[in-house]
């Protein structure tokens, strides 16, 4: 299976949200990392086909998704970044609906909506109105919606918002599991969410991937660069308005500061083991100063 961006651009009025975005995927987990206003969620319409570029091209296995319409769209399984819910619906009057659009059969629909509402944990809770459920449960609603019909290309627009830390862990397996022989596609800015199961992870900003690496690469990137520092309460303001720092933490009556430095900084620094939350910090440049944070 290969899925392939082909130079695609898109604007908002005279704005440029997407400029010029190339990749090919395959089958496994890829990781759509980036700050909010990157562009995520108007590449991820423009894979679910909600949404045309520009310019550019996007096929499946060769073939122009536009042209192929339908024929595409049935391999879709795609969780928007915002659901809204029928007022009057249960969450299975939801499922079954949804499977109804799809085109599923009745008894295979009925089937699968038993199996994902026991995988997302909702089977006690099918019956209820969406509009009564948690903002978790709504999320896992969704996903299961986009998992019905077994779709060859999972499209999940940050799915994991609102998932308890439990939810979250859960949301990951399945998901992991899912993608053995299919391509997901899930879009966050939650580092963690995509730290242990994304194959591939692409980071995202100002309209264009600017880095598509593995888990694994990033961290390798980030040796020697990651140090513990410790300093008095007093310094730490000045400190974070020239440093990219990813955490601080009070020992003893000192700080303890987490610093994402190319050279060893001052003052007994020791190095530390990078993650990837600081391959992010430090490839999206997050000082404070630039960022007006
Ligand atoms: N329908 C729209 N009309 C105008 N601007 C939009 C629209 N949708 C998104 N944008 C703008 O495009 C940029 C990228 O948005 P989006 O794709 O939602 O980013 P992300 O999902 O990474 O947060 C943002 O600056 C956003 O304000
Ligand atoms: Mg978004």
């Amino acid at each position: 299976m290969e899925l392939n961006f082909e130079n695609i651009t898109k604007s908002y009025k005279n704005k440029q949200v997407l400029k010029g975005i190339s990749l090919t995927m395959g089958t496994g987990v890829y990781g759509l990392l980036g700050p909010n206003g990157a562009g995520k969620t108007t590449m991820i319409r423009i894979m679910a086909d909600v949404l045309r570029p520009e310019k550019g091209s996007v096929t499946y296995n060769g073939n122009d998704i536009y042209a192929a319409g339908d024929e595409y769209r049935a391999n879709i399984g795609y969780l928007p970044q915002d659901v809204s819910f029928y007022d009057d619906f249960t969450g299975r009057d939801y499922l079954e609906y949804s499977a109804a659009l799809k085109g599923m059969e009745k008894k295979r629909a009925k089937e699968r909506i038993g199996e994902l509402a026991r995988s997302v944990g909702l089977s006690d809770d099918l019956n209820k109105k969406c509009t009564a459920y948690s903002g978790g449960m709504q999320r896992r609603l969704g996903i299961a919606q986009a998992l019905l019909d077994d779709p060859k290309i999972l499209i999940l627009d940050e799915p994991t918002s609102g998932l308890d830390p439990y939810e979250r862990i859960k949301f990951r397996n399945i998901i992991s599991a899912y993608a053995k022989d299919r391509l997901v596609l899930l879009s966050t800015h939650i580092v963690s969410d995509v730290e242990q199961i994304a194959a591939q992870i692409m980071m995202m900003e100002h309209g264009i991937i600017q880095h598509v690496k593995t888990c694994e690469e990033y961290i390798r990137m980030m040796e020697g660069r990651v140090w513990l520092v410790n300093m008095p309460a007093e310094q730490l303001v000045d400190y974070q308005n020239r440093a990219v720092i990813s955490n601080v933490r009070a020992k003893d009556g000192c700080m303890v500061v987490r610093v994402i430095e190319d050279a060893k900084p001052d003052g007994g620094a020791v190095q530390a083991v990078p993650t990837l939350e600081d391959a992010y910090l430090y490839l999206f440049n997050y000082l404070p100063e630039k960022n007006g944070r």
